[in-house]
């Protein structure tokens, strides 16, 4: 079998890669996306990160398949639904460095959009920092077909944006 990457929704046995995916990121990888130094996750972490109901917390993960049958995590986004404004949810996304710039990123985000859909979820919203580049321009690429995204800096270094999820 030639290598590939397989997106698919998280399951309970995820709980090792996402551990091993963490272990793989750089620390600069790590800032962007948990901002802080984070190390590894803890049991009840993992219970709340991979046993998602994909309905009020979605989640998805890129698996890379090599050409000798090894998996290797790539990637995971999640949703969490704001409590207070059930069409709203928090979204976080982080590919492992060494498959960054192959468009997983966009791939996960357009998945996770379709399920959002689904389930009456209208924007997705979350923080990057300003140094965040990379975010910034998978953004720009997830609103191309869709309604403009709204930016707001927040003045400590970071920009808040809500996606409406419709084209
Ligand atoms: C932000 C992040 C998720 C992007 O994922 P990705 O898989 O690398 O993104 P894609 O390959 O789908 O690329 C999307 C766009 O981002 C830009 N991009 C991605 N990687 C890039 C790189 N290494 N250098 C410059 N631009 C890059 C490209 O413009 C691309 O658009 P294009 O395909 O039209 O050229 C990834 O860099 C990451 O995990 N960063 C660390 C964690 C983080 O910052 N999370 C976001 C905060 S929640």
């Amino acid at each position: 079998m030639s290598e590939s990457f397989e997106i698919r929704q998280i399951t309970p046995a995820d709980k090792i890669p996402m551990q091993v995916g963490l272990k793989m990121l750089s620390p600069e990888s790590i800032r962007q996306r948990f901002f802080t130094n984070k190390k590894e996750f803890t049991e009840k972490e993992l219970k709340f990160l991979t046993e998602v109901d994909q309905v009020n917390h979605l989640a998805y993960v890129a698996v890379h398949h090599h050409a000798d049958g090894t998996l290797l995590p790539a990637g995971v986004i999640r949703a969490i639904v704001n409590s207070e404004l059930k069409t709203h949810a928090e979204i976080g996304v982080t590919i492992v460095d060494c498959y960054q710039g192959k468009g997983l990123g966009s791939r996960l985000f357009n998945e996770i959009a379709e399920r959002a859909l689904s389930v009456g979820i209208t924007h997705f919203y979350g923080d990057y920092h300003t140094s965040n580049l990379k975010m910034s321009r998978l953004l720009e690429k997830f609103s191309r077909t869709r309604k403009p995204i709204s930016l707001k800096h927040t003045g400590d270094g970071f920009i808040y944006f809500e996606a409406p999820l419709k084209n």
